[in-house]
């Protein structure tokens, strides 16, 4: 029997439990028997025998859950095999979520995590904690949601080298740009119908200024290119200085304007808003995400997918749990 525990019951965290208790019969054919042994939010907590209907009825019902032990006092107890930790980001500090994923690989127990900023922050310290106390880290949720990137270039493009990943990593400003296109409003007023589709950071300047793409890519480029590069190295410029006006010229010449998302094996961290062709396959709509990997032996991969919300989250954060704890094949 597997025992999670689950840090964070806000929209990714309840998304995942929900997930879990959905998928519970598609998910315990790869991984066998689980259960849900802590649920703590910020203030409050469930352990002991509850089920995951149980805690989300609770919370649904109390805002809170009917607890008060701590997160700390959770990783200390330490009943469980894995935490799956899906606290806000903060990615110049790293907390409050560095500092638990810390303790849990010190303790030599997995974590799995949504959470960027402790990836951007300590991805380096935190790879090597994992590995000298025999434990792992699994990140995918943090780059593109339901978009499968870090395990396809880990597995599926396995023995490539992979020369220059490029693509818009932010569903945000993906979806205020689609929309700047198509209607020639201003991206406030739609700024605020993103935030109403649950998508948009907690600090929307998060993504509007470029800060969430950013992010994305330092964990990529630490984990894709090896390199050991910080938020500070990446030159980013947001959107919010983009008119309609730049739209209508932009279109008129067969072009749209998407934030992309650059880094390359020689160094290159770039975040800006660029010209894309009409019918460049990184032209997309709406909140996806997309990536062109460029690697030696593959050629060019494309993947697309939805990059933001609480089921694709959820999606990300169980295919972690099925690579820790699966036996790999299809059944
Ligand atoms: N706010 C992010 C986005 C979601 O719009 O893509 C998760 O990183």
């Amino acid at each position: 029997m597997i025992r999670i525990a689950l840090i964070g019951f806000g929209t990714v965290g309840r998304g995942f439990a929900k997930a879990l208790a959905e998928n519970r019969e598609i998910i315990e054919k790869k991984i066998g028997k689980f259960r849900i042994s802590a649920i703590c939010d910020s203030k409050s907590s469930i352990t002991g025998d509850f089920t995951i209907e149980e805690a989300l009825r609770y919370k649904l019902e109390k805002g809170r859950l009917p607890e008060s032990i701590g997160v700390e006092e959770i990783i200390e107890q330490g009943a469980f095999d894995v935490i799956v930790e899906t606290t806000p980001t903060d990615v110049f500090s790293g907390e409050p979520g560095l500092g638990y994923i810390k303790k849990v690989l010190l303790s030599g127990r997995d974590v799995i995590t949504s959470n960027k900023g402790p990836l951007v922050v300590a991805y380096h310290e935190l790879i090597k904690l994992a590995e000298k106390h025999n434990a792992r880290i699994g990140f995918e949720a943090t780059v593109g949601g339901a978009m499968p990137v870090i395990k396809m270039i880990r597995d599926g493009l396995a023995g490539n080298r992979v020369k220059r990943i490029r693509g818009i990593l932010n569903g945000t400003t993906n979806y205020i740009l689609s929309r700047m296109e198509k209607e020639k409003a201003p991206y406030p007023q739609i700024l605020s119908e993103a935030q109403e589709l649950g998508i948009a950071e907690a600090d929307p300047s998060y993504d509007v200024d470029g800060i969430d793409a950013g992010a994305k890519l330092v964990i990529l480029a630490n984990s894709v290119f090896g390199k050991d590069v910080r938020f500070e190295d990446v030159s980013i410029r947001g959107i919010t200085r983009i008119t309609p006006e730049a739209f209508e010229i932009a279109v008129e010449k067969g072009y749209t304007i998407r934030l992309i998302a650059e880094a390359d094996e020689n160094g290159k961290l770039e975040v800006s808003p660029r010209l894309v062709k009409l019918t460049n396959p990184l032209a997309i709509y709406g909140t996806l995400n997309a990536v062109l990997i460029e690697t030696d032996l593959a050629g060019e991969v494309f993947v697309i997918g939805r990059g933001a919300g609480e089921k694709e989250t959820a999606s990300a954060l169980i295919s972690d749990l099925v690579d820790f704890y699966g036996n790999g094949s299809f059944d």
